[in-house]
């Protein structure tokens, strides 16, 4: 399925994440949680590659910190505004289900429930085995905590920026296998241009429990930390968390 949002439409992809998170610019706060949990290690992180990091939000303040950074992602186009934020950042373009790069890395990133994209076993076995094999430190995988989502859902959303105004209508529906089918509606107007568009979008993602990412991962890998927000002190709580952060080190 190609999802608009991460392709074509991928220049309102800041706006819409903003939007539809009801927050702005919340990867600086979620950047700096992961800046702590390097910094936990004992050994220096000096690699890192953020796995669908898409535009590279975590990346650039990731490089901008010292770490040098890579982006990872399917969207040429997403990697291209990746390289605009940051030319020191490099990028790879490839599908997690046929990663082959042969580099290793201190630490890998997915974060905004981006291992959900992956749809087949065989892609999430072939995934998995490539992180085992070439991550070297520390794996931080986050998700929302899909446990406290609805069966189906339907919320509109406004946002706006110095270039657009959007309007987001999304709508889901959440099976008991943890798959989540959304439709989204989106009405973009211009401000420089005055023209709207009215696009409709779609994405299926499929939430992984932390039993099933600890199988993929292998037993090399631990679970150091499950955390329920962007915060070390926050433990995760199945019936109360937002976010659920597996942070995984060898
Ligand atoms: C929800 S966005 C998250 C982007 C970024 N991690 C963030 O936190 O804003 C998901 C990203 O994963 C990428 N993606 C989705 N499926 C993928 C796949 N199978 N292989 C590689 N990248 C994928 C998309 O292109 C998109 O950039």
């Amino acid at each position: 399925m190609k999802t608009k949002i991460f392709t074509n439409l991928v220049d309102v992809y800041e706006l819409w994440r903003e939007t539809t998170l009801e927050k702005k610019h919340n990867e600086i706060r979620e950047t700096e949680f992961i800046k702590k949990i390097f910094h936990q290690q004992t050994s220096t992180i000096q690699n890192v590659i953020d796995l669908g990091g898409g535009i590279g939000l975590h990346a650039n303040l990731l490089e901008t910190n010292g770490y040098d950074s890579t982006v990872f992602d399917q969207s040429k186009k997403a990697l291209s505004i990746a390289k605009k934020k940051n030319v020191n950042i490099q990028t790879v373009c490839g599908s997690f289900e046929q990663i082959h790069l042969a580099k290793q890395y201190d630490a890998a990133i997915c974060m905004w429930s981006t291992l959900s994209y992956i749809h087949t076993e065989k892609g999430r076995v072939h995934f998995y085995q490539w992180m085992n094999k070439n991550i070297r430190k520390i794996i931080i995988l986050e998700q929302a905590n899909f446990y406290r989502y609805p069966a189906t859902f339907h919320k509109v959303y406004y946002g706006e920026n110095n270039q657009h105004t959007i309007k987001i209508t999304r709508n889901w529906q959440l099976n008991k296998k943890n798959i989540k089918n959304t439709q989204y509606r989106y009405e973009i107007y211009s401000k420089k241009k005055h023209t709207i568009r009215i696009i409709k979008d779609a994405e299926k993602e499929h939430y992984l429990s932390v039993d099933q990412l600890k199988k993929y991962l292998g037993d090399t890998w631990h679970l150091r930390y499950l955390l329920g927000d962007y915060s070390l002190s926050e433990k995760y709580n199945k019936n109360s968390s937002k976010r659920m952060i597996a942070v995984f080190y060898r």
